[in-house]
């Protein structure tokens, strides 16, 4: 469903959860930038995993509306290494987050998922109907079952209790304050700073996982930002909306586009015995870019920026 009418006054107070994040930091600016009161809570005043203290702030400091982008978030290593965390911590941290700001009242509540919630060979590019048509992958299955129940969980106030409550799945992100921890980080932060290293060290290579063949979107979290603004003022659908640059590349087109930023000169080795993962992952935007939404930064751009303020800060 659409709307055209402003569902978000602008004078309006909004609980941004998991504002230090790379999601929360960026949604933040954006709102603060519209005008809109934004409320923080850092993890060390509040474990949103904690449905009881969770509740009480909500209660105490009863915003208009909350975005909810506090998760237990990683790469394939994490996801592999801390499947209990992935699906415990999301889930806590929804049931908290969401039933406390019904029980306060709040008006209107933004959900973020993922597009790893879709199954693996969903046709390409995913609809947002492709949702439990068939199997995940399974390498952040504990993660998507969290966050495929965050959306069950959005729909079900709006069924049972009329709740303005809606969810966005956002594509692959990057932007200032990424994750460069190889550990944990996602597959963009992790090729600069192994580009990075690699050209500080004058090495004659770099080493990369799988072939390079699978196809990646990547979106810059600016942009991200302007679509959850747009979303909180003007949709009010049963439907999550997916939020991508609607284009794909290559892992290999990536990789020889951050080495070009970087200025790395030497080789790239594929290590074809390391898993590729999903072979296509291409979100279909039309509903959200229906709405007026169009992505502002292009890809080279926005790893260029993010480099820089990245090497700024080391
Ligand atoms: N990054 C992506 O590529 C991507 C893509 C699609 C969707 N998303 C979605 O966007 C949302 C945010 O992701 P992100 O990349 O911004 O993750 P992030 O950078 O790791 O940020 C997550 C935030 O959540 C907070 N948090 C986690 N557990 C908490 C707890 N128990 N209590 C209070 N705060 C807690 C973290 O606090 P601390 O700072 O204290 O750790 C952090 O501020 C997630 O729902 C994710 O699924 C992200």
């Amino acid at each position: 469903m659409k709307a055209t009418r402003e569902l978000l006054p602008p004078s309006a107070r909004i609980f941004v959860a998991g504002h230090r994040g790379l999601v929360g930091s960026a949604v933040t600016r954006r709102l603060t930038a519209d005008g809109y009161q934004v409320i923080t809570r850092g993890r060390d005043g509040l474990d949103l995993r904690d449905a009881a203290e969770t509740g009480r702030f909500l209660a105490e400091v009863r915003p208009d509306a909350v975005v909810l982008a506090a998760a237990k978030v990683g790469g394939i290593m994490a996801n592999s290494t801390y499947p209990v965390q992935f699906i415990e911590d999301n889930l806590r941290i929804q049931l908290s987050v969401i039933a406390g700001a019904h029980a306060a009242g709040v008006g209107r509540l933004l959900f973020l998922g993922s597009s790893c919630i879709y199954p693996k060979l969903a046709p390409q590019p995913i609809r947002e109907d492709a949702l439990l048509t068939g199997p995940l992958e399974p390498t952040n299955e504990p993660y998507a079952l969290a966050k495929i129940a965050g959306i069950v969980q959005i729909q079900s106030y709006r069924r049972q209790y009329g709740a303005s409550y809606i969810s966005a799945m956002p594509t692959n992100l990057y932007g200032p304050g990424d994750n460069f921890d190889l550990e944990t980080s996602h597959v963009l932060p992790a090729l600069i700073r192994r580009f990075h290293e690699a050209k500080r060290d004058g090495r004659e290579s770099v080493e990369l996982w799988g072939t390079g063949s699978p196809r990646r979107e990547f979106l810059h979290v600016d942009d991200l930002a302007a679509a959850c603004a747009l979303l909180l003022r003007t949709y009010d659908g049963d439907e999550p909306v997916n939020v991508g640059c609607g284009d794909d590349l290559t892992i290999r087109e990536l990789a020889q586009t951050v080495r070009d930023v970087v200025g790395y000169e030497g080789a790239i080795a594929w290590d074809s015995t390391k898993p590729d993962g999903t072979p296509r992952k291409l979100l279909d935007v039309s509903r959200l870019t229906d709405l007026g939404w169009k992505p502002t930064i292009p890809l080279r751009d926005g790893i260029a920026s993010v480099y820089t303020q990245w090497r700024s800060e080391a």
